[in-house]
């Protein structure tokens, strides 16, 4: 027989703490979060590169189906990363979104379920794709072609989120035009906040001219290092430039976060007790639970951009519109 003190030891081990926190995360992916009264169409946007876009998209969607939501993955980058990730198959001859904004083929005839979560759908991008920043100039309604087509999806949808390429040409301005609500992952690093300025002043230029309901609604810190003074000063800085946007849960580096996609999976099904796991469920239950908060908040405003953001990495002043012509 043990006695309580080995019985504690045996509770303090690796695996019985990965055992709770897994036995945790699946409890509260359970509770459910509230329906949303219309369907949140949010686009996930940063044209940084590598800042944690897709991996904020998938493992988001999959936290939200995961507690009992429908959501819609909108794969927009022709790289397919947030294919890969939810395990979709994604070669030159699948229908993809290319078809629906190039072709005009109904979101329906694109759409796949994700194998290992219930409620969750992805629609592919192929590499097709890539050409269709130059294919859409010459179309009609070149801005609203993917805005059109989720309008015209009838299947009931709680979630639509959408993965942006690392550029703000038209397939950005498409995701833009077809939310109410801009996601912007912002990597705790040294220039984290370069570009910022220009991506906001699309944000308002779509806003003025094309999608009067669109706002910048939520900021979520990844690749968080708690180890190191320069990831907590610049998610103090970027907590101070927009205090009701940024939530409170910021995403860790995870190794288990960056091999999921390799596994066709994102981080809740790949290992549902790990902190990456933990904390995107957490963002997600965050996000899920401002519902109520959402529509028509405030767009970040230039002048609290302005003046730079000291890291020396100043908010670009000057910047095209590309796709606003
Ligand atoms: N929290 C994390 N911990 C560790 N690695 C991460 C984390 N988040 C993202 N990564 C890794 O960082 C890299 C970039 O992430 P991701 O592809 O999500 O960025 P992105 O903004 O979509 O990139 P792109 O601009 O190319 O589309 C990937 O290799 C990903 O696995
Ligand atoms: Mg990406």
């Amino acid at each position: 027989m043990q006695d309580s003190e080995t019985i504690g030891q045996i509770d303090d081990t690796p695996i019985a703490r990965a055992a709770q926190a897994a036995v945790q995360a699946i409890g509260r992916a359970g509770e459910g979060l509230p329906r949303p009264a219309a369907t949140r169409v949010i686009v996930v946007a940063n044209q940084k590169g590598g800042v944690g876009k897709t991996t904020t998209t998938v493992n988001l969607a999959a936290s939200l189906a995961m507690h009992g939501l429908r959501v819609l993955v909108v794969d927009l980058d022709p790289q397919g990363n947030a294919s890969t990730a939810l395990g979709i198959d994604h070669h030159a001859e699948v229908p993809s979104v290319y078809d629906v904004l190039v072709e005009g083929k109904p979101l329906a005839d694109v759409v796949q379920p994700v194998v290992d979560v219930e409620g969750l759908f992805c629609v592919p991008a192929t590499i097709d794709l890539a050409g269709a920043e130059i294919e859409l100039v010459s179309l009609v309604a070149r801005e609203s072609r993917l805005q059109r087509a989720i309008a015209a999806y009838e299947q009931p949808l709680d979630y639509v989120l959408i993965d942006c390429p690392p550029s703000l040409g038209l397939l950005t301005v498409n995701a833009l035009v077809a939310g109410r609500e801009v996601l912007i992952p912002i990597q705790c690093e040294y220039y984290a906040l370069e570009g910022l300025g220009q991506l906001l002043r699309n944000v308002e230029l779509v806003r003025a001219h094309l999608n009067p309901a669109l706002h910048v609604s939520t900021i979520l810190l990844t690749m968080y290092d708690a180890r190191t003074r320069l990831a907590a000063q610049v998610a103090e800085e970027v907590r101070t430039h927009f205090p009701q946007e940024v939530l409170s849960t910021a995403i860790p580096r995870s190794v288990r976060i960056s091999e999921a996609p390799s596994y066709g999976q994102t981080v809740l099904t790949y290992d549902p007790g790990s902190t990456g796991a933990l904390s995107y469920l957490e963002a997600a239950r965050e996000l899920g639970l401002r519902a109520a908060a959402v529509g028509g908040g405030p767009l970040l405003g230039q002048q609290r951009h302005g003046s730079g953001t000291g890291h020396g990495a100043p908010v670009a002043q000057h910047g095209t519109t590309e796709g606003h012509r």
